[in-house]
């Protein structure tokens, strides 16, 4: 399967949100594989690739004018229509990624204490793959510099934002793969 392909079937090659998506989810793929490498996981090559480059596939429904989405939804909920379109595309596990890699995973009581508009149930990764891609897309960023991978202290900032249940799963997810 070519990913890239998957994603012209939504995005148009030359837009600048194109290009932010190709780079963005390039820099999360390499990330994802070298720690897979580095750290000799047990884990699907092919398929962290894939499920990496397609993880945002849902941006481009979402309202973030910052980053050229002109869509209607809110981008919390970018993970969950990712996961609509693979599922239309038989593409079951890669859409387990896109639900389940917006931030350090979202609970369920997280979605109702700050009424999030997603559905009431958990949203956390769990197999080592979506692990994986959830802990590397925390270092690259959709605005800004798209290449250069935020500090770890940054990282930890912007996850004490959602509440120190969010800084606890961040740091599991560090503890594993760093
Ligand atoms: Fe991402």
């Amino acid at each position: 399967m070519n990913p890239t392909e998957i994603l012209l079937q939504y995005y148009n090659p030359g837009d600048d949100l194109f290009a932010i998506l190709l780079i963005h989810s390039r820099m999360v793929a390499a990330k994802a594989l070298n720690i897979a490498r580095r750290k000799g996981l047990d884990v699907d090559l092919d398929f962290v690739y894939e499920a990496a480059m397609l993880h945002d596939i849902g941006i481009i429904h979402t309202d973030a004018p910052g980053i050229h989405c002109h869509g209607s939804e809110p981008y919390i909920r970018h993970g969950v229509m990712g996961a609509d379109m693979l599922r239309h595309l038989g593409l079951y596990r890669h859409a387990l990624v896109c639900e389940r890699h917006t931030g350090a995973g979202i609970t369920r009581q997280q979605i109702k204490d700050n009424s999030l508009p997603l559905d009431q149930k958990d949203y956390l990764p769990i197999s080592t793959e979506e692990k994986l891609i959830c802990y590397a897309d925390k270092y690259y960023s959709k605005s800004g510099s798209l290449i250069h991978e935020k500090p770890y202290e940054r990282i930890l900032k912007s996850m004490e934002k959602f509440g120190s249940e969010n800084v606890t799963r961040f740091l599991q997810l560090h503890e594993m793969f760093s």
